[in-house]
């Protein structure tokens, strides 16, 4: 959209980079339902509701700056990817966008597995009674204990990701007793239209072992040597926040690929793939993010049609999605705390929050939107930065907003899709304390992860 199309003056002075924000909402009021998650609407008196609960009264009982997030959303999108995908496939949540305990018994009733990184999620998983056989272990430097403590709890798959990790699993397992089920986590080479920091199938970053040159090939001949393992299959995952199927098929191509080499040298067919998470959410009404079903046919017609070209069986397909399952189910309340006008540039409206509470604007340039939810308003729309109250300037919220001009101290803002990626990567910078997750569902609202004290902080400080 060209400078133009902005409204004449001051407020819209030529210092933005082309693009970067586009014209005023014609209705500043309005909660787009393609970033809101699905119960949030506006009562009659103007106030917004999530589950049936007015914002305010949320404020009021929970403080801000908190995260609310949708528990009838969050379940009706597990039901969109395991309804997709079929009992056919696997879907496993991607526990670090976000993992609690509520979250882990949620997924179970859904009947999607899950996927840990680290010792902590599987003690939250485990801890919420999630079957460790539907549990897979990630990583690329997995600890000896985290390996020893997934392999007593009897995990259904640890994710292999170095010559090292596939001779230090099978110790492990040996050492137990047990034959550990494992995947060959592969990088395919394939280049995600993303942010370089969460692109991870190139192959200049640390994940994986490169189809390209053979190592992928060569770490299947070793793992298939060892008693602790048994190899069940190749995993892949392209990237994050990303929009289109096609390198997800390009993924499926070389994977496949690989299970024909396999077969061809070794005449064993590995019965899984999976395609990994990744698949994007709409941050801004712009963003034109895919269905789960079409995901999955997307899929599910690749590896099928690449399967039969190789004269392999189809095997089961899984999918990790994290983002596009919580991402677009909570947003971030904050007050208005002071609003300061640089004549010529913008309103800086400062809130409660910051980048300790979601770091994801800083780090990757990302976009949000923001709407003033604790009432309406007609004034005129104003450009803005929402930023947060850290020590220093890169601390912004919402790069480029509009907001109504009558804006105030004691407003209440919200950011949606916050859901992902904001509360498990929230710090305590600058002594802030982390805010709660809040569960909303049918006018009820529980905490799920409470706010951190002064009192927490200052119990881990042993001086
Ligand atoms: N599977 C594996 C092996 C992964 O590494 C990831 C994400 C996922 C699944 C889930 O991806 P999702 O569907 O959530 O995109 N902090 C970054 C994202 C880092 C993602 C790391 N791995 C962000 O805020 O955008």
């Amino acid at each position: 959209m060209s400078r133009s199309a902005h409204p004449a003056g001051p407020r819209y002075a030529d210092v933005l980079p082309e693009g970067h924000y586009t014209a005023p909402p014609t209705d500043l009021n309005a909660l787009d339902p393609r970033v809101w998650s699905r119960t949030v609407t506006r009562n009659a008196e103007g106030v917004a509701t999530v589950g049936g609960l007015d914002v305010k009264r949320l404020a009021e009982e929970f403080g801000t700056p908190a995260y609310f997030l949708d528990e009838d959303d969050f379940r009706a999108r597990c039901r969109a990817w395991r309804d997709a995908f079929g009992d056919e496939a696997d879907v496993f949540y991607a526990g670090k966008a976000f993992l609690s305990r509520a979250v882990v018994r949620w997924l179970h009733e859904e009947g999607l597995n899950l996927d840990v990184c680290s010792a902590g999620e599987l003690a939250t998983a485990l801890d919420a009674g999630m079957p460790a056989e539907r549990i897979a272990l990630h990583g690329n430097n997995k600890s000896a204990e985290e390996i020893t403590r997934a392999v007593e709890a009897g995990v259904g798959r640890i994710v292999l990701d170095s010559f090292q990790e596939i001779v230090r699993v099978a110790h492990i397992a040996e050492r137990l007793g047990k034959r550990q089920r494992v995947q060959i986590r592969v990088t395919v080479g394939v280049e995600a239209h993303t942010h370089e920091f969460i692109a991870t199938a190139h192959e200049d970053q640390k994940f994986g072992l490169a189809l390209a040159g053979g190592q992928a090939a060569e770490a299947v001949r070793r793992a298939l040597k060892l008693d602790g393992l048994e190899v069940i299959g190749i995993h892949s995952h392209i990237g994050s926040q990303i929009f289109d199927t096609s390198g997800f098929e390009v993924a499926a191509h070389r994977v496949v690929g690989l299970l024909k080499e396999i077969r061809d040298e070794h005449g064993i067919e590995l019965p899984e793939i999976d395609l990994g998470g990744g698949l994007g959410i709409a941050y801004t009404p712009e963003d034109d993010p895919r269905e789960p079903h079409e995901i999955a046919k997307a899929l599910g017609d690749i590896v099928t049609r690449e399967c039969a070209a190789a004269g392999l069986a189809v095997p089961r397909l899984s999918v990790e999605p994290g983002r596009a399952i919580v991402g677009p189910t909570a947003f971030t309340l904050y007050k208005v705390g002071t609003t300061k006008e640089l004549p010529g540039l913008r309103t800086y409206v400062s809130v409660d929050g910051g980048m300790s509470d979601n770091i994801r604007t800083a780090l990757y340039d990302a976009e949000y939107s923001v709407a003033l939810v604790s009432r309406t308003s007609t004034a005129a729309p104003m450009l803005s930065r929402v930023v947060g109250k850290h020590c220093e300037s890169g601390d912004i919220v919402v790069r480029d907003a509009f907001l109504p001009a009558d804006l105030a101290p004691g407003d209440l803002l919200a950011v949606p899709a916050t859901g992902a990626y904001c509360r498990s990567m929230a710090s305590n910078y600058n002594h802030a304390l982390r805010p709660p997750v809040v569960a909303v569902k049918d006018g009820a609202a529980r905490v799920i992860v409470r706010r951190e004290t002064e009192e927490d902080l200052l119990r881990l400080d042993v001086g």
